[in-house]
């Protein structure tokens, strides 16, 4: 991003929840989840020492996926609620507090564009319809730091099979809410209000691209996007719009925030690849929220899902990276 900041990640140990307690309760809930219902239940018990600073303390009721849930350094809920990207509300890695200004009562979501039907959801009755999984994915920021959340949502392709979209529709066009008045940043003339970002509908049908309501097991805290928001694991962080209200199928390629205010720098496309440096810093390793550093994967390490996704896209060279 534009903006540079001291690493806040290293912050001091006494500020850090006990990983290991985390972790084990964790291990508690995954032997106790065969029963839907009661996991809510059991993080609201377990769930004292997670930091009750937060406007949403809601337990929401989930399904384990068990084929993302193999991920066990999970990055502690006070770390990664509290180095937050979410320019709205400023450019510092602090914004959770400013973020708290967010109402997201009453939510709309609108399909518009080259749909069978334009459709407008509330965020409950997406929820109740779909029913939520828990998903550990990786996150990698284009800035090289990185964490490992557990997710709440759905997949993208279950929402894509109720909108029905013309065989036209090409892309996806994200839109985030606009509201300067709540989100002061947004007066702030040089960036490109609203946040945008694109997809194909290829890459929003994939299995890994998925629909997030909610993370550690509650509704999803103001400054990681609430109440909707996207996460593509095998993509820079950017690519992971919030507080999503406009999905819009279109026949063109969108421009999305960052490419718009630098095109060499945050492309359309931004897959993860160490090999691929960002003009001003190298990608070949990342800073793990919490402590520690490792080599970034190709596609974040999720390869094997992905990959032929891009496998006709050869002539894009290094800029299915960027
Ligand atoms: N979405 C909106 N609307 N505004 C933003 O500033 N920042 C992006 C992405 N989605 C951003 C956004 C960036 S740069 C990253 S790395 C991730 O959100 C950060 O997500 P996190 O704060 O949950 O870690």
């Amino acid at each position: 991003m534009y903006i540079q900041n001291k690493p806040r990640w290293q912050i001091k140990e006494n500020q850090v929840t006990n990983e290991q307690l985390y972790l084990n309760r964790r291990k508690f809930i995954k032997n106790s989840s065969s029963i839907l219902g009661s996991t809510a239940l059991l993080y609201n018990f377990l769930g004292k020492d997670l930091d009750a600073n937060q406007n949403n303390e809601n337990f929401l009721k989930f399904q384990i996926n068990k084929k993302y849930h193999i991920l066990s350094n999970i990055t502690p809920e006070n770390l990664s609620t509290k180095y937050n990207n979410f320019f709205e509300f400023g450019s510092t890695k602090n914004i959770w507090k400013e973020a708290q200004k967010l109402e997201t009562k009453n939510w709309k979501l609108k399909i518009t564009g080259l749909v069978e039907k334009p459709l407008t959801f509330e965020v409950e009755d997406l929820i109740n319809k779909f029913k939520l999984e828990e998903r550990i994915y990786r996150h990698r920021c284009v800035e090289a730091w990185s964490m490992v959340v557990p997710w709440l949502g759905f997949q993208m392709s279950k929402l894509l099979k109720l909108c029905k979209p013309l065989s036209s529709a090409k892309y996806i066009k994200f839109t985030t809410f606009y509201d300067p008045k709540i989100a002061t940043e947004q007066k702030a003339r040089w960036y490109p209000w609203p946040y945008t970002e694109g997809l194909t509908l290829e890459e929003a049908k994939n299995d890994l691209s998925f629909l997030v309501f909610g993370a550690y097991g509650k509704n999803l805290h103001n400054q990681f996007g609430a109440p909707i928001r996207l996460h593509l694991p095998w993509k820079y962080g950017f690519k992971s719009i919030k507080s999503i209200e406009g999905i819009e199928f279109t026949d063109k390629r969108p421009v999305s925030f960052w490419e718009n205010l630098a095109s060499n720098e945050y492309g359309f496309w931004a897959n993860v690849n160490p090999a691929v440096d960002h003009p001003r810093w190298s990608q070949k390793t990342e800073r793990i929220l919490g402590g520690g550093e490792r080599e970034t994967e190709i596609y974040n390490g999720y390869g094997p899902e992905v990959s032929a996704l891009y496998s006709n896209f050869s002539n894009l060279g290094d800029r299915l990276f960027r």
